[in-house]
């Protein structure tokens, strides 16, 4: 459902320079599957997230949603998906209740689906307290809430999220954790990123350890088990992450010794 083909992407930064953010990474998502992308700040996560969500255009590769490329049929690729970022705005002069049957119409969608989409929604999310209030004075976990409603009003086949957790209590990331679950028993397919060991540990069907932009190993639990011949996910994140900086500094202290 979701393929991933050799992607890079350099960003042109001023004060930094060219940073390699992506460096030729693949992998490829089932349908139905509940795929982690887990890595440490930097890493490379949101970067390969927007490129799949058509939101930047990667240096090098391509990705795919179905057959559709994400460079060439843009607009197939987003009818397809559902994007819950950070960076999703929420319109701060509406409430939830109005950005839902904005964004369910905008998608063509009839309204009595759109309300039946958004009681379950509501619901599962909590939010009944507030989905007639203007999201202007929400809190965080208020405003990413109504970001993951919207992403979920046009029941879309495949679900990217950029750390859906991020900002809500213990008891709404659960509910969401929970939610992710049954949107995969429903035949969705999930990517989803995450610093959080555990999310990817209970969550993913597959995870895929991303470090300096370099997709470092990628398999079910047990198959980086095996690989690593460490147990729990901690031990294994630990022995890939720090096996590739020892690595690098050994690469790297020729050149120190140089200076
Ligand atoms: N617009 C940009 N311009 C320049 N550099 C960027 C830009 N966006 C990302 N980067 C750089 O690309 C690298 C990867 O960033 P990215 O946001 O993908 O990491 P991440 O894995 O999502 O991290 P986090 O866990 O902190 O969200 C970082 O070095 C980051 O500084
Ligand atoms: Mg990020």
């Amino acid at each position: 459902m979701i393929r991933v083909d050799n992607l890079g992407k350099i960003f042109k930064d001023k004060k930094r320079g060219e940073v390699l953010a992506l460096q030729d990474v693949s992998f490829r998502v089932k349908e139905g599957e509940i795929f982690a992308l887990l890595g440490p700040n930097g890493a490379g996560k949101t970067t390969t997230l927007r490129i799949l969500s058509t939101l930047i255009r990667p240096t090098s590769g391509d990705a795919y949603i179905s057959q559709f490329s994400v460079q060439k049929h843009k607009e197939d690729v987003r009818k397809l998906i559902g994007v819950v970022s950070y960076e999703t705005g929420v319109y701060e002069r509406m409430t939830p209740v109005e950005i839902g049957y904005y964004f369910g119409r905008l998608n063509d969608i009839d309204d009595a689906e759109i309300g039946k989409n958004l009681e379950y929604i509501f619901h599962l999310l909590r939010m009944r307290d507030f989905v007639d209030q203007r999201t202007e004075t929400f809190s965080s976990g208020m405003k990413q809430k109504t970001v993951i409603m919207r992403a979920l009003v046009t029941n879309p086949q495949v679900l990217i999220f950029d750390e859906p957790t991020s900002g809500l209590d213990l008891l709404t990331a659960k509910n969401v954790m929970d939610y992710i679950r049954l949107l995969r028993e429903n035949g969705k397919t999930i990517l989803f990123s995450t610093h959080i060991l555990w999310e990817a540990e209970k969550l993913a069907d597959r995870i895929g350890i991303i470090h300096k932009g370099d997709l470092v190993e990628n398999g079910s639990l047990e198959v980086l088990r095996q690989k690593t011949g460490k147990r729990d996910l901690e031990e294994i994140f630990f022995s890939i992450v720090g096996a590739k900086n020892d690595l690098l500094l050994a690469t790297e202290a020729p050149r120190s010794q140089r200076v």
